[in-house]
């Protein structure tokens, strides 16, 4: 059967063969320890599955919603920009609600990527910006060059229609404060490409430095667009729910494309995660976030403590739930060598070429299992020979 071209151009699936690896320990037994997927193992507040229970019962809410999302969770997510980040939003205008915004982030391109098309995206980066976005848009993936700190090199590259940013990020937790933001947008304004600006993990902070929108930028938003998720901030991934917010002409081309494709976001879970969105009474995280977020921070001092202990170049990072190890050596191969002692975490390439000498670990289970992970990477030769790497 005769593929599309595009799939053709899409690389080969990193973790098909680890996948592969990580079935044989289980079914021989090996209890695994799963470090990889950024999947939390916690689950969403109380307070969000009893509105999603209420929201099953109610009338019409059975039926189709749209594409664009229901009206009162475009206002849910319009008031929450206003607490949390102080920027004003026009629900009707501005706002369009994400069946994950995986999907969102994938989508704007199919509006505002032509065949051949260069869109700029950071390397190491969250995937799909180079392969859901760029190659299935028929575009052209290219690599922004970040410094030591992650963030990127000004100026972007030269013709660009789009730009992909993505703070705090995923896999290197580094973070972008408000000067950066008004140095990504001007950057993008200078080269006259559209900015999409991946906010995922804004709620995932240690401490108290509240990671800034792109909204807030002191420039226009013309051309800018910032995508978010209920996933990692209510620990609500399998509801599938998010949004982006920003210039109405990016959203009307985004809302455009996604009604030929889906019918929107089920009302009951957007009715779960307006509840969510809700519970921010201010630009703080409430009560529950808090908690959440205080159990990450001390799994990843668990974490980073042990690979110290074990003599790799661990640095506690500001918040989201990744570590980004670098290694001596290849980081793929560090991970096979942990496949072997039933431990699994993400080798860096899989975010790009830049990721080649670092290994991601997610902290997505609990601090006793870390623990062990910690002790059985120890006692593993395999794994240890990569102990003490810079990342260069
Ligand atoms: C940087 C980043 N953006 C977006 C997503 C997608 O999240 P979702 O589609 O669940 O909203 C992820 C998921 O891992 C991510 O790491």
């Amino acid at each position: 059967m005769k593929t599309a071209e595009r799939i053709g151009r899409l690389p080969p699936y990193v973790f098909s063969d680890l996948e592969r690896l990580e079935d044989e320990k289980r079914r021989e037994g090996v209890d695994v320890i799963s470090l990889g997927i950024g999947d939390p193992d916690l689950g969403p507040p109380q307070f969000v599955t009893d509105a999603l229970v209420e929201a099953l019962g109610r009338e019409s809410f059975h039926q189709y919603s749209s594409s664009q999302g229901e009206r009162f969770y475009r206002e849910a997510v319009a008031e929450w920009y206003g607490k949390r980040f102080g920027v004003r939003v026009d629900p009707d205008r501005e706002v369009c609600a994400l069946i994950g915004s995986k999907e969102g982030l994938a989508n704007i391109a199919r509006a505002f990527v032509d065949r051949g098309d260069r869109v700029g995206v950071p390397d190491p980066g969250y995937p799909v910006y180079s392969q859901g976005a760029a190659l299935l848009s028929d575009g052209l993936p290219v690599a922004l060059r970040m410094n030591d700190s992650f963030l990127p090199e000004y100026p972007f590259p030269e013709n660009l229609a789009a730009v992909y940013l993505n703070y705090p990020n995923n896999p290197t937790a580094a973070f972008a404060g408000r000067d950066d933001i008004d140095r990504f947008v001007e950057a993008a304004h200078d080269g006259g490409s559209i900015l999409c600006y991946d906010n995922a993990y804004s709620e995932q902070y240690f401490g108290d430095s509240r990671p800034p929108s792109v909204l807030q930028t002191k420039h226009s938003i013309e051309g800018v667009v910032e995508f978010h998720s209920l996933s990692k901030t209510f620990n609500m991934t399998g509801f599938r729910a998010g949004f982006a917010v920003g210039d109405e002409k990016l959203i009307a081309g985004l809302k455009k494309v996604k009604s030929q494709i889906d019918s929107g976001i089920p009302k009951f879970i957007q009715a779960a995660g307006a509840a969510a969105l809700g519970r921010y009474s201010g630009a703080g995280r409430p009560v529950e976030l808090e908690e959440n977020a205080a159990e990450l921070e001390a799994r990843m001092g668990c974490l980073v403590d042990g690979l110290r202990r074990l003599g790799f170049e661990a640095a506690m990072p500001g918040g989201t739930f990744y570590l980004w190890l670098p290694v001596a050596g290849d980081g793929s191969e560090m991970v096979r060598a942990m496949i072997e002692v039933g431990i699994v975490a993400t080798p860096g390439m899989a975010f790009g070429s830049a990721g080649r000498r670092y290994v991601r670990f997610a902290v997505t289970a609990p601090k006793e299992r870390i623990e062990e992970a910690l002790r059985r990477m120890g006692s593993s030769g395999g794994v240890m020979r990569f102990a003490g790497g810079s990342g260069q």
